[in-house]
């Protein structure tokens, strides 16, 4: 198909918001800032709600009523059909008829079912450019352990922790606590692997904590985490910029109002404080810049990420915490805000991003998806 513009015409650009995720809500804020800074005589938005039941709408309202909490029950259903020859949206029940093929689509879906890959799965059958990482930068990107595993064999320091499945924990509860105790020491944050917005994140003081909080993060992942808390923790993040060679921003330090940075210090209480640049020495700030497009690379991203790492207040030691690759994207984000600091505005950004996920998606399609074998030994 050809998908070449003429200078006039706008560029469809879909954006998919809402999902069947914890973080439904705070993905609707992403893409109504999303929406509303688009350059309107350069593209046109086309906004692609799912809701919490997993049904894709797509009209103006979508938003709104997602916001609002109107039912959408009686709303036409729409489909992305995995048929590169279509590349756009068809209402469910119609004669099957594509509406206007969708030129590029920015997944603003935190967390699963948008930030996992698995959405990037469906866009890679329909043959759309997208914005961010692939399939397996998102997969990678969202699951905490495989994560780490990564980032330690490319020497980026990562706090020690534990994994397992909570199945098995049920049936080897005294040994798996034991193996915690001993390699791991209190204060310890537990995790589920996939997790967001710091839902079902706690942090444990004593073994009591620590019981209670594995039980809380079980109910969000069958995979959980337990990483040993960094003392004295400076939340550091940097924000990641391009495909192959990739650009770090300047830092961003985020003091939360509450114990850790959890839901409500993010989104709800409005009391947590952000320094931009963040105050580090020189040479601190250029390794964690390093260490943030290492492991973009290392992770297979591509587009954005923000890197979040934790830095001790004391000896400034650098542990990377971990990758977003949909994070935040309200104008007032750190991701954006910080390339703003650096020189890059909102609108900038997302012309940037938008080209990133075109020239991406046109290096792909320079690879051959045929081979002619010598001879018919398939027949
Ligand atoms: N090992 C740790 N040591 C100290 N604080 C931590 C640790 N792990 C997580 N935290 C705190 O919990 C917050 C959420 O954890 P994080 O792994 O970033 O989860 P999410 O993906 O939900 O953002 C962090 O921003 C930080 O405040
Ligand atoms: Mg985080």
């Amino acid at each position: 198909m050809n998908n070449k513009k003429t200078a006039n015409e706008k560029i469809r650009v879909g954006i998919i918001f809402g999902g069947r995720s914890v973080e439904h809500e705070v993905s609707l804020v992403s893409a109504a800032s999303v929406i509303d800074a688009l350059d309107k005589n350069k593209y046109d938005a086309v906004p692609i709600g799912i809701d919490p039941t997993g049904r894709w709408l797509s009209s103006s309202e979508t938003l709104r009523m997602f916001k609002e909490k109107i039912s959408t029950e009686n709303e036409p259903e729409q489909i992305l059909l995995p048929d590169p020859q279509k590349r756009s949206l068809v209402a469910i029940g119609s004669s099957g008829s594509a509406g206007k093929p969708i030129d590029v689509i920015f997944p603003l879906i935190h967390g699963t079912y948008g930030e996992d890959g698995s959405l990037q799965g469906l866009l890679e059958l329909a043959d759309i450019p997208y914005v961010g990482a692939g399939v397996l930068g998102s997969a990678v990107g969202m699951d905490k352990v495989i994560q780490k595993e990564l980032l330690q064999q490319a020497r980026i320091p990562v706090t020690p922790s534990v994994w397992f499945i909570f199945d098995i924990y049920k049936t080897q509860k005294k040994k798996i606590i034991s193996e915690i105790e001993r390699k791991l020491k209190y204060p310890l944050f537990i995790k589920p692997a996939n997790s967001g917005s710091s839902v079902g994140i706690s942090k444990a003081a004593c073994r009591k904590e620590l019981l209670d909080s594995i039980e809380q993060a079980a109910l969000f992942d069958r995979k959980i985490l337990v990483e040993q808390g960094v003392k004295n923790a400076r939340e550091i993040e940097c924000s990641v910029l391009g495909n192959d060679e990739p650009a770090a921003s300047v830092l961003g330090e985020i003091v939360p109002s509450n114990d850790f940075y959890d839901y409500d210090a993010k989104y709800v209480d409005g009391k947590t404080t952000e320094f931009i640049p963040a105050k580090l020495p020189k040479q601190i700030a250029k390794k964690i810049q390093s260490y943030a497009i290492s492991a973009f690379r290392v992770l297979d991203c591509s587009g954005l990420a923000r890197v979040d790492f934790l830095v001790n207040r004391k000896i400034n030691k650098i542990t990377l915490n971990e990758i977003n690759t949909i994070p935040g994207f309200t104008s007032i984000s750190m991701y954006p805000k910080l390339w703003q600091a650096s020189g890059l505005s909102y609108p900038d950004l997302l012309d940037k991003l938008i080209r990133l996920a075109i020239e991406r998606h046109e290096a792909k399609k320079k690879l051959k998806t045929t081979y002619q074998p010598k001879n018919k030994w398939y027949k």
